[in-house]
C-alpha cells in the first residue's frame, strides 16, 4: 500500500452504563467500538461494511472529532489527533471532513444553501476571506453539479439527491484531503444513488481525495472501494482489497454477508449457497468471550470461546500467494467462494441499480 495518510490504531469507544439517580454508579459499558485498526492511503477508498449497530458511525464520528475516543490513536500523516491541543487540532481537522447519511436532517432548514455551504468558513476564515466567500460557494455548487444561481434557496426547495450534493459541497468547502462518508446514499432513492456515487468518484479524481466510505449496501461498497473492512460488534473482522474480500472471503461472517447478496442471473443463483445466520447480534454491552462472532458462527469450536482471534493473515495462508492471504480474525479461516462469478456482484453494474439491493439486515 502507498504511504498511509490516516492510520487508526486500537480505536475504542465505550459508553458507560450507569445506575442510580443521585449517585450514579457505572455498572458496565456499551462497547460500540472495541479495538479498530486500519490504514487509508492517499487517494484510495476504504469501504467499511457491517450490520446495523456494529459501530460504523461511531468510528466515523471519532475520525472527525465528533466523539472522543476512549482509547487508541488516530494518526493523520503520522500525527496523533487524539493528543493534539485544541488549537493544533482545529487546523489539522480541516483536512478531514464528513458527509452525513441523511440529507433531510443534516441541513438546517432555516439557512440558505449559500450559508450552509459557507458555514465552515466562519470557523476557518483563513480559507476564504469574507469578500471571496460568495464566489467560492458558487464554485462549489458548480463542482457538485448544482446551478450556482441557487445560492439563495433553502434546503426544502431541493430534492434528496440535490440536498446530498449540498452536503458534499459543504464537506469540500475547506478543501479537505479526507472525506468520511457515513452512508452517504442510503437515504436516497435507488435511482439517484448512482448519480451521487458517480459524483463522489469524480470529485475523488478531481481533488485527489481519500475516502472512508461507510455503507451497508455491499454492491455499492464494492463499486467504490479499493479496500474493504468488514465490521462485527465493534471490531474489523476481515480486511483486504475488494477482490480479496468479495471473491475470496475467509471469515465466516463475511461469507454469510456475501451469501445474502442478490444474484440477478437465475442459473448462477441456483448454484449459490445461502448462509443463514441464526441468533441475534449480541449486545455491545455484553460481548461474547473469545471470538465475538462465535454465538452465531456455524464453525465455532471450544477454542473460539477461549481465545480472541487476532486480525492478521491466518497461518494457513501465510506462505501462499493466494488472494485468501489477507487479514481475517478467525481461528479456522478457510476460503469459501460465496458469490458466483459473472453475476454482476463484482460491482461493475450501475451502483444503486435495480440489482444492487444487497442491504444487510
Ligand atoms: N451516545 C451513545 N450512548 C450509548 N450507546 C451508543 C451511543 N451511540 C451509539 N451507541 C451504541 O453503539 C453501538 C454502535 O452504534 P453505531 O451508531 O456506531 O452503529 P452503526 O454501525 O453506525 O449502525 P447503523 O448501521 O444502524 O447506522 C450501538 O449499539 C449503539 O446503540
Ligand atoms: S474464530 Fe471460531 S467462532 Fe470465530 S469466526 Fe472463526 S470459527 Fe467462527
Ligand atoms: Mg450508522
Amino acid at each position: 500500500m502507498d504511504e498511509a495518510i490516516l492510520q487508526v490504531r486500537g480505536l475504542v469507544k465505550h459508553y458507560p452504563l450507569t445506575r442510580g439517580v443521585l449517585f450514579k454508579k457505572q455498572v458496565g459499558a456499551v462497547k460500540a467500538v472495541d479495538g479498530v485498526d486500519f490504514e487509508l492511503a492517499a487517494g484510495e477508498t476504504l469501504g467499511i461494511v457491517g450490520e446495523s449497530g456494529c459501530g460504523k458511525s461511531t468510528v466515523a464520528k471519532m475520525l472527525v472529532n465528533l466523539e472522543k475516543p476512549t482509547a487508541g490513536a488516530i494518526l493523520y500523516k503520522g500525527e496523533d489527533l487524539t493528543t493534539l491541543s485544541p488549537r493544533a487540532l482545529k487546523s489539522v481537522r480541516r483536512n478531514i471532513q464528513m458527509v452525513f447519511q441523511d440529507p433531510y436532517t443534516s441541513l438546517n432548514p432555516r439557512m440558505t444553501v449559500g450559508d450552509i455551504i459557507g458555514e465552515p468558513y466562519e470557523i476557518h476564515p483563513e480559507v476564504a476571506p469574507k469578500g471571496d466567500r460568495r464566489r467560492k460557494v458558487q464554485d462549489l455548487l458548480d463542482v457538485v453539479g448544482l446551478n450556482p444561481e441557487y445560492i439563495n434557496r433553502y434546503p426544502h426547495q431541493f430534492s434528496g439527491g440535490q440536498r446530498q450534493r449540498i452536503g458534499i459541497a459543504r464537506g469540500l468547502a475547506l478543501r479537505p484531503e479526507i472525506i468520511v462518508a457515513d452512508e452517504p446514499v442510503s437515504a436516497l432513492d435507488v435511482s439517484v444513488q448512482a448519480q451521487v456515487v458517480n459524483l463522489l468518484e469524480r470529485l475523488q479524481t478531481e481533488f485527489g481525495l481519500s475516502y472512508v466510505f461507510i455503507a451497508h449496501d455491499l454492491s455499492i461498497v464494492r463499486h467504490i472501494s479499493d479496500r474493504v473492512g468488514v465490521m462485527y460488534l465493534g471490531r474489523i473482522v476481515e480486511t483486504g482489497t475488494d477482490a480479496e474480500i468479495y471473491d475470496h472471503p475467509t471469515h465466516p461472517y463475511t461469507q454469510a454477508l456475501l451469501s445474502a447478496v442478490p444474484v440477478p442471473d437465475p442459473a448462477a443463483r441456483a448454484h449459490r449457497e445461502r448462509i443463514i445466520l441464526t441468533g441475534d447480534v449480541p449486545s455491545p454491552a455484553n460481548i461474547p468471550s473469545g471470538c465475538r462472532f462465535r454465538t452465531r458462527c456455524w464453525k465455532a469450536q471450544e477454542r473460539c470461546a477461549l481465545e480472541v482471534p487476532l486480525l492478521a493473515v491466518p497461518a494457513v495462508f501465510r506462505d501462499t500467494d493466494s488472494p485468501a492471504r489477507h487479514d481475517s480474525a478467525c481461528h479456522f479461516a478457510e476460503e469459501k467462494h460465496v458469490v458466483p462469478s459473472g453475476t454482476g456482484s463484482e460491482g461493475t453494474e450501475r451502483p444503486g441499480g435495480p440489482d444492487s439491493g444487497s442491504h444487510l439486515p
